[in-house]
């Protein structure tokens, strides 16, 4: 989705801001957009498609002197991908520049209510009656008419904002949106991300809803929206820049596709009590009695996020006899759902920002909920909105498709397993046992990448296929669910997940010798019954490429092409098996020549509803 960079301070603004830019790209944008304040004018240049084309295009201008700039990549949501639609936008004089992240829902209101008072509109967005509202009301100061502004605008928001008619200061305000201020030395950097901030400053301030930050040379302060001035604490990100670098990998994907074993034990680190065979979950210590008298649990996500709580329902539910119900966050408040004070509400996401998921936060808290929350972005709005919550640990996750942040999700919900269940009646010799079998994930997972030769020989046989089916049955089921989004999202095949008993109500009528099934068939409890489903697919000639355990031979004679993955208890097998299906979807998109890290169309953080 759209990225924000803002940089004020004694350096020039316009590499920061273009490095800034860059750094956002993995969010999925369409086109791009600059303005910099160079001494009493502003210089703005905008291009449709990559950073790249309007780094092409600043280094033929002068934009270089300015000290005090924004930038923005921007998503189309109202009005088609063009320079005209890019942000920044300004106001009739342009003299007043913004960039602005989320949607106002009372634009049109806005907007015709603004003509009629004789403004001049450039663009199709919602963004441009920002600048035009704050032209409307300014008097001298910018800040006070962005307050003005603010107050008119419904909707969600991460703004920044320059003046020529108030010029060396940048200022910001967030409403539902994501927006970080660097503090560095006599100099800011705001950006709806944290990875455009990390290699100037690991010092921030979070901006919390209906807040703005005023930055000039005498430093920053904050308001609300009644002018009222807020104190804030500074934080200290504990992200390093190689981790959003891609330290030779020829993309993020693949890198973080490698990065599983340590990113998964960071998961872990610090958090297995083996002798007591319990879980120590610090972001759980406030709710710690509230969770022992919980009787029914709630998850909501979306896309992968949304698998990994699939799987959470198997877990929670076989270990520790608490009713659970997964729904995607953007369904879950039309249907109104049934929450009392011993529901406990769970969001996973690993940005922190989705939109959707936000909504359904939001609701349960109206709700009574006790919110909980499994997110890798420290600081995001979804960690700061609940009540308590785990943190991932898995590292910033930069490609769109996400891949190790799905297997730390996973592990976070064994770890959460074992934490309620260690507090009803799972015994100390079974809570010992899944310990045991988890710590030895991570060299697991290693020994399946060290097998990327063969997956890529698969890939190459079946990159022409224009349909896939990924199938597998009870802890596998959301495993194939999550192979197929991987596939279709990075190569654009057609790929459906299904339950592989489900196979037989409907979809096997598409099975043919042009229709390949990946079965995901390791040998767990429902192992016979996955075989059996093979076996019909392979009497209707269909390409089989099956998953199971190093040593069973038995599949040889019904798959077409055997991967194989090393053993686990049952519960554990999600992690390692969804681990071939990120290769095999990640060596097809690259073999069909995909933009694999930016699939189109698609945004790393989602944050529109
Ligand atoms: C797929 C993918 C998406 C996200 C979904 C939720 O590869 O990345 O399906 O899982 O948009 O995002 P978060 O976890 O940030 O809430």
């Amino acid at each position: 989705m759209c990225g924000i960079v803002g940089y004020f301070g004694k350096n020039k603004a316009l590499p920061i801001l273009l490095e800034g830019l860059e750094r956002l790209e993995y969010r999925g944008y369409d086109s791009a957009g600059i303005v910099v304040y160079c001494g009493e004018k502003m210089k703005s240049l905008k291009s449709v498609g990559r950073v790249s084309s309007l780094k092409e295009k600043v280094i033929k201008e002068d934009l270089i002197s300015g000290k005090v700039g924004i930038a923005h990549t921007r998503w189309a949501t109202h009005g088609k991908p063009s320079e005209k639609n890019a942000h920044p936008h300004c106001d009739c004089k342009r003299k007043i520049w913004v960039c602005h992240n989320g949607i106002i829902e009372n634009y049109k209101i806005l907007k015709k209510w603004l003509i009629e008072r004789g403004h001049k509109f450039r663009s199709e967005t919602d963004t441009e009656v920002i600048p035009h509202l704050i032209e409307e009301y300014f008097q001298g100061n910018l800040e006070n008419a962005l307050v003005k502004a603010l107050k008119k605008i419904e909707g969600t928001y991460a703004i920044v904002a320059i003046s020529e008619k108030d010029p060396n200061k940048i200022v910001a305000a967030k409403n539902s949106s994501p927006l970080i201020i660097g503090i560095g030395d006599k100099e800011f950097i705001v950006a709806s991300d944290a990875s455009a901030i990390l290699s100037y400053t690991k010092k921030v301030v979070y901006l919390n809803d209906k807040e703005v930050a005023v930055m000039n040379a005498d430093g920053i302060k904050f308001l609300d929206l009644f002018k009222k001035s807020l104190s804030k604490k500074t934080h200290i990100l504990n992200w390093d820049l190689s981790s959003a670098q891609k330290s030779g990998y020829p993309h993020f994907m693949l890198k973080e596709i490698f990065e599983q074993p340590e990113s998964i034990a960071n998961s872990l680190r610090g958090r297995l009590i083996n002798k007591e065979g319990i879980t120590k979950l610090g972001g759980l210590d406030n709710v710690r009695k509230k969770m022992a008298n919980i009787k029914r649990i709630l998850i909501s996500s979306c896309g992968t996020a949304f698998y990994a709580g699939l799987v959470g329902e198997y877990l929670i539910e076989e270990k520790t006899g608490i009713p659970v119900e997964v729904d995607l966050a953007s369904e879950f408040r039309y249907r109104k759902p049934i929450i009392d004070k011993h529901t406990a509400f769970l969001i996973v996401s690993q940005s922190g920002e989705t939109a959707d998921s936000l909504a359904a936060l939001k609701e349960a808290k109206e709700k009574g909920a006790l919110t909980l929350g499994i997110v890798n972005t420290v600081g995001s709005t979804i960690s700061r909105e609940t009540d308590a919550g785990i943190y991932n640990h898995a590292g910033p996750e930069i490609s769109v498709a996400s891949t190790k942040a799905f297997t730390s999700q996973l592990s976070i919900f064994i770890l959460l397993t074992l934490f309620l269940a260690r507090q009803r009646q799972m015994s100390l010799i079974e809570g010992k046992e899944i310990i045991n079998s988890l710590k030895k994930i991570p060299a697991k997972v290693k020994q399946i990448l060290k097998n990327i030769s063969q997956i890529k020989r698969i890939a190459k046989k079946y990159k022409k296929f224009n349909n896939f089916f990924f199938m597998g049955r009870k802890y596998n089921y959301p495993v194939a669910l999550e192979g197929a989004l991987k596939l279709k999202e990075i190569s654009y095949i057609h790929a459906e997940g299904y339950s592989a008993g489900e196979m037989k109500h409907g979809p096997i009528a598409l099975i043919d010798k042009n229709f390949p099934s990946v079965f995901i068939v390791t040998e767990n409890s429902v192992y016979e019954k996955v075989v059996s489903n093979m076996e019909e697919v392979k009497a209707r000639g269909g390409p089989i490429i099956a998953i199971t355990n190093i040593g069973n031979k038995k599949l040889d004679k019904i798959a077409d092409d055997v991967i194989y993955v090393p053993k686990t208890i049952e519960i554990l097998e999600p992690i390692l098996n969804v681990v071939p299906l990120q290769l095999l979807a990640y060596y097809i998109g690259v073999m069909r020549g995909r933009d694999v890290d930016k699939p189109r169309n698609l945004a790393k953080s989602v944050t529109v509803e």
